[in-house]
C-alpha cells in the first residue's frame, strides 16, 4: 500500500491489489496509451487529465472506463487493464477509484466531448504538474507517477 497526500492534502492510499478497498467501486480513472502517446482529455474547469469519471447506476467499473475514454475522447478502447485502486479521504466523503491503462487503436471524431474538449496527444507528461495550471489537480498526486511506473514495468 502507497499512501501520499494529495494537491488538496487529502489522505491518498494506492494499492495494486485486486480491488483492495471495494469491489464495486463507483469511480474510474484511465491512464491512456494511444500511437506511441499518451492520451488525455482537457476538461473544461479542471484542466489536462486521463479521462474517467463516475461509474453510472446498473453500470461496471469496466464499462464506465471504456465508455468515458470514448465520450471523453473518441478513444476506441482495444485492450484495458485493470491496474489498481485507490481510495481518497476527502474529509467529509471518501472517494474509491479503480485505476486502469487502457490501449487505444483509434480516435473517432465525436459530436460532444461532454464536460471536457476532447482529445489532447501527449508524448511525455512534464515533470512539474504539480505547479502548471494547465492541468487537473487530479494529475497533481503521485497516481500518475506510480501508475506510469506500473505500466512501464508491466506492458
Ligand atoms: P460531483 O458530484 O460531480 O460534483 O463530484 P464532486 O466534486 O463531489 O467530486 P467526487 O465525488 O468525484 O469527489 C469528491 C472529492 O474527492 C473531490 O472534491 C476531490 O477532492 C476528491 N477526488 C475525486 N477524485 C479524485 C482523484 O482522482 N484524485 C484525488 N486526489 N482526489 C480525488
Amino acid at each position: 500500500m502507497i499512501t501520499f497526500s494529495d494537491f488538496y492534502n487529502n489522505k491518498v492510499q494506492l494499492s495494486f491489489q485486486d480491488h483492495p478497498f471495494s469491489k464495486d467501486p463507483k469511480h474510474v480513472l484511465v491512464i491512456c496509451r494511444h500511437r506511441g502517446k499518451w492520451l488525455l482529455t482537457k476538461h473544461k474547469e479542471r484542466g489536462l487529465e486521463f479521462p474517467g469519471g463516475k461509474v453510472e447506476p446498473g453500470e461496471i467499473a469496466n464499462d464506465a472506463a471504456v465508455r468515458e475514454v470514448m465520450e471523453e475522447t473518441g478513444g476506441v478502447v482495444t485492450k484495458l487493464h485493470y491496474i489498481g485502486q485507490y481510495f481518497v479521504d476527502g474529509k467529509k466523503d471518501y472517494v474509491i477509484k479503480n485505476l486502469y491503462f487502457a490501449e487505444v487503436n483509434e480516435l473517432k471524431e465525436q459530436p460532444t466531448y461532454y464536460e471536457t474538449d476532447g482529445p489532447v496527444l501527449l508524448l511525455e507528461i512534464p515533470e512539474n504538474v504539480r505547479f502548471n495550471s494547465s492541468y487537473s489537480f487530479i494529475m497533481k498526486d503521485r497516481i500518475i507517477e506510480h501508475g506510469i511506473g506500473y505500466i512501464t514495468k508491466n506492458f
